[in-house]
Parts: structure tokens; sequence; C-alpha cells
């Protein structure tokens, strides 16, 4: 069975509560009728209710009336939501006439049923841009416990099975910390191990990436990805991981025993790495588009639940593959 069948398997087998706050966007409601019909997930979606319905009708859809709809103009809830933002929000200087205002914001509500329990993950930006999303999911939702830091992986699917496990990788961090420190680099390297392993379903060999290989350059650099990976050792040893290594020692047999022999992860990397956000932004979108890559993701992770964000140039089969692995990590984060 593919990584998706066997996702969609896991999300249909424990179903989880997805909210999408931009529930009048016409992809994300195509999407959730798609969802809805297959038992992906049990559907939240905010926005404008009346819009909503007659989106639904104009577009033939059949299920969005099993989906609950939560009009935050028109919500009577919205205190217990207003509420809860004031109190997380008030130390940083937010007045309550402020949270009632932003409990009306469908992204900021979408959040907040996350945060209350009343969802179990949420997954946006299909029109909202990365940081207007990340925002409110980084004040409220927060990291879990021993992560400081969101970072987002990209499951890439190689044609050439030759690499990672079978084809398949996992890349990170390409979507949010620009200039991580060397203890979130560590960070992002643990986060990724364990995406590559629940979500991604490989065994995770994790190269932190450099452009030195085991000594072969000296620089500032080099040495903030050598203890990152001594730091990511010590606090897991039960991954396997190593750095600093270039890219092709890290996925290249040949190049990795000649430049790295001692190295057990050298050559057989399936789980990269990158130094910093614009390496990893870069790398993928290349790997994409000069090597063919499917790539799935980002998948953001390291939040205490699941929030998930989007492109905007997202197709509505990439909004049901990402609701599908935010309700495989909700699940994964209740083992
Ligand atoms: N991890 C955890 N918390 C964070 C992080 C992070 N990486 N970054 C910021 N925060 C927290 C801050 O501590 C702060 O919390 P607080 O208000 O409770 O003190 C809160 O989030 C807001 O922080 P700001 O400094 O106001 O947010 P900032 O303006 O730095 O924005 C953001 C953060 C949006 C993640 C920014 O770093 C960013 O834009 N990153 C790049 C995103 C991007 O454009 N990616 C590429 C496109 S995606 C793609 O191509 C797939």
């Amino acid at each position: 069975m593919d990584l998706i069948e066997q996702i969609k398997k896991n999300a249909q087998a424990n179903k989880q509560r997805i909210v999408l706050p931009e529930g009048d966007e016409p992809r994300t409601l195509k999407a959730a009728d798609q969802l809805i019909a297959d038992g992906i997930a049990d559907i939240i979606l905010v926005g404008p209710a009346q819009k909503i319905k007659d989106m639904a009708v104009e577009f033939e859809l059949k299920n969005i009336d099993k989906a609950c709809i939560i009009d935050p103009k028109d919500n009577p809830n919205k205190m217990k939501y207003a509420e809860l933002l004031y109190d997380i929000r008030k130390s940083k200087g937010m007045t309550m006439e402020q949270a009632e205002e932003l409990a009306e914001n469908f992204m900021y509500l979408g959040v907040l049923l996350v945060k209350a329990g009343d969802a179990d993950g949420l997954v946006s930006g299909a029109r909202s841009t990365t940081g207007d999303m990340l925002r409110p999911a980084l004040q409220i939702i927060k990291t879990s416990p021993g992560v400081s830091c969101v970072s987002g992986a990209f499951i890439m699917f190689l044609p050439n099975d030759k690499y990672g496990t079978d084809g398949r990788m996992v890349f990170a961090d390409c979507a949010v910390t620009p200039v991580p420190t060397t203890e979130q680099l560590a960070e992002i390297a643990i986060c990724t191990a364990d995406t590559a392993k629940n979500i991604a379903k490989i065994d995770p060999a994790v190269a932190i990436l450099s452009f030195s290989t085991k000594g072969s350059a000296k620089h500032e650099d080099v040495d903030k990805v050598i203890e990152a990976t001594r730091i990511a050792k010590e606090r897991r040893p039960d991954i396997l991981l190593d750095g600093e290594l270039q890219a092709d020692a890290a996925i290249v047999p040949s190049v990795g025993s000649s430049k790295a022999p001692n190295s057990d992860v050298a050559g057989k990397a399936n789980t990269l790495v990158f130094p910093r956000l614009e390496v990893g932004n870069i790398a993928y979108k290349l790997v994409q588009r000069l090597a063919g890559a499917e790539a799935v993701g980002p998948v953001l992770q390291g939040f205490a639940k699941p929030c998930n964000d989007l492109s905007r140039g997202c197709s509505i089969d990439d909004i049901y593959k990402l609701v599908a692995i935010t309700c495989n990590q909700a699940i994964a984060q209740k083992q």
C-alpha cells in the first residue's frame, strides 16, 4: 500500500476533528466535501455560514451538511474563545477588547478551537500567507514540551528509488525558522526524525548537512552543525543521526564511505536536515522541479497540537492529503 493510502486508512480508523478556518475558500470547501465523503475526518468549517451553504449548492457538494460550520461573526461561543485568548495573551499586553475582536477573526478562531480541545488539528493557508497562518498558531498553540522551535518538513517522493528509502526522503526545515540557533537545529533534527518515523513511515537515518564533512572545512557555521549534532545525539541516542555531512556524503554510498568511513549514516541518509531555512527551502524546490520529485508538505512539526499550512497555489488534492496527514499527527501525539 502506498504511503498516502496508509495515511488515509489510519485517519479513517481513528477519526479526528480537523478545523479548516478558510471554510469559504472554494478548493478548501471541495476538499472538505471529499474528506467527509471518504470518512477521513470530522470537518469543522470556519466562515460565513450562509455563504458556505450557498457555495455547497453552487458546487453541487453533497456532504457539507455533515460538517460543523462556525460563523465567526455569529458565534454563540465567542466569549469562551475570547476569554481563552485573553488569558493566553494578556501577559503580552492583549486587552479583553482586542481578544473579543480577534475571536471573530477566522484564523484566530480556528487556532483557538484547537487550543480549547474542540478540534484535534488545523489546516489552513489556501488563501493566507504562511506568516498570517503561523503567527496565531505560534502565539496560541505554542510548542510541545521540550521543543522551542516549530519547523516544516517535506516528504519527498523521488522518481529514482536509488535514494532514501525506496525513493522516499524527508527534508527540513524548509518552511519556518529562518536562522535556527544551535539548540534549535538539534531540535529540528529530532522533530524531523519523528516525522520521518510517524508520518513518512521510514526508519530515519538523519544527516545534518553542511558544506563540510567531518572536519573538511573550518567555519563557525560548520561548528554550529557539529555542536547541533552532538546535542541531538545526546538528547535522543535512539535516533540514527550524524553530522556534519555534505549532501553527497550523506546520500551517495561511495562518497559517504570515502569521506566519512566511520559514520553509520553517511551514504544512506533518508532524512536531511538543513542548517538554515534558505538552504532547505531552495533545496526542496530544486529537487521538486529539477528531479521531478513530489513534495508533500510542509508538515509542521514542534507544535503542541498539529497545525499545517498550505501553499496558496495548492490543489484540492493537496488540501485533502494535508488534512489526512494532520489527522495522523494528531493520532501520533495522542499515543
Ligand atoms: N518556533 C516557535 N515559536 C516561534 C517561532 C518558531 N520558529 N518563531 C516565532 N515564534 C513565536 C515567538 O516567540 C512569538 O511568541 P510570543 O508572542 O508568545 O512571544 C510568536 O511566535 C510571534 O513571534 P514574532 O517574532 O512576532 O513572529 P515573527 O514575525 O518572527 O514571525 C514567522 C514568525 C512567521 C514564523 C517568521 O519567522 C516567518 O515568516 N518565517 C518564514 C516563513 C516563510 O515565509 N516560509 C517560506 C514559505 S513556506 C514554503 O515555501 C513551503
